[in-house]
């Protein structure tokens, strides 16, 4: 049984007065039946920390370098996220991919440092709206699980989020149907490539567009075993419904 996933990505969102957010989360699950974890930028997580200490919330970052040290201005590395509080990082993120121009192969070397770090490693994937059209969704996400996830990745270290970018932060979501295909797909890659026990223990998330009045169909699709939520998880109120749809699920 793979244990379920409720992750939160707070984005360039939060400053010291949205960790009250945090604070009603963790107040609200002591214990959980499903792992919950948000990912805050990186100027709280060692505060988010500390407001989350002895609950069910573990935090994470939103990216790290490749490199454990050195000479690279503004950059963040795993074992730095660690030491703050973090037991989890979101990597490749299309905004990521988008802005700062990571590809497979980046993305692939900042898993490696982030897996031995210790870190359970979430890497997203997902095709834009032009590619969907054309009919190459699953020929592109085939081709980014390949490129962005290191050989040793384990169903402990290794997590892949489903985002497709035309679904992100639009309150566009695919049909089920959308979501079942790729999801299978990519358990069946993980398969292919890890054999039956690790690619069957990797967790699979959804994500994009995930709201409260969605996440319980969502959920209930064959291999989505939790979610990667933006907007809807920068307020406790918003989060802890999916939290509970996907601990009903
Ligand atoms: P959204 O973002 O829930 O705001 O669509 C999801 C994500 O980018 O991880």
């Amino acid at each position: 049984m793979r244990q379920k996933m409720a992750a939160g990505n707070w984005k360039l969102n939060g400053t010291s007065a949205t960790l009250v957010e945090l604070q009603a989360l963790a107040e609200a699950y002591g214990t959980a039946g499903v792992d919950v974890l948000i990912c805050p930028p990186a100027s709280l997580l060692h505060r988010a920390a500390e407001v989350a200490k002895g609950s069910a919330v573990t935090l994470g970052g939103q990216d790290c370098h490749a490199a454990v040290s050195g000479a690279h201005t503004g950059d963040t590395s795993a074992e730095m996220l660690k030491d703050a509080g973090a037991t989890a990082v979101i990597l490749g993120h299309s905004e990521r991919r988008a802005d700062h121009f990571e590809t497979d192969a980046t993305v692939c070397a900042k898993a490696e440092a982030a897996m031995a770090s210790g870190l359970i490693t979430i890497v997203c994937l997902g095709e834009s709206l032009e590619q969907r059209e054309a009919g190459e969704t699953l020929d592109i996400i085939g081709a980014q699980l390949a490129g962005s996830v290191p050989a040793g990745a384990t169903g402990d270290t290794l997590v892949v989020a489903y985002e497709p970018i035309w679904a992100i932060g639009t309150g566009k979501v695919p049909t089920l149907e959308q979501i079942g295909e790729v999801h299978a797909f990519l358990r069946a890659q993980l398969i292919l490539r890890f054999g039956g026990e690790i690619g069957g223990a990797v967790r699979l998330l959804y994500g994009g567009s995930v709201k409260p009045g969605n996440a319980a169909e969502i959920f209930a699709v064959g291999d989505v075993d939790g979610a990667l939520v933006g907007g809807a998880s920068l307020r406790a109120a918003d989060f802890s419904p999916i939290i509970a749809a996907l601990e009903a699920a």
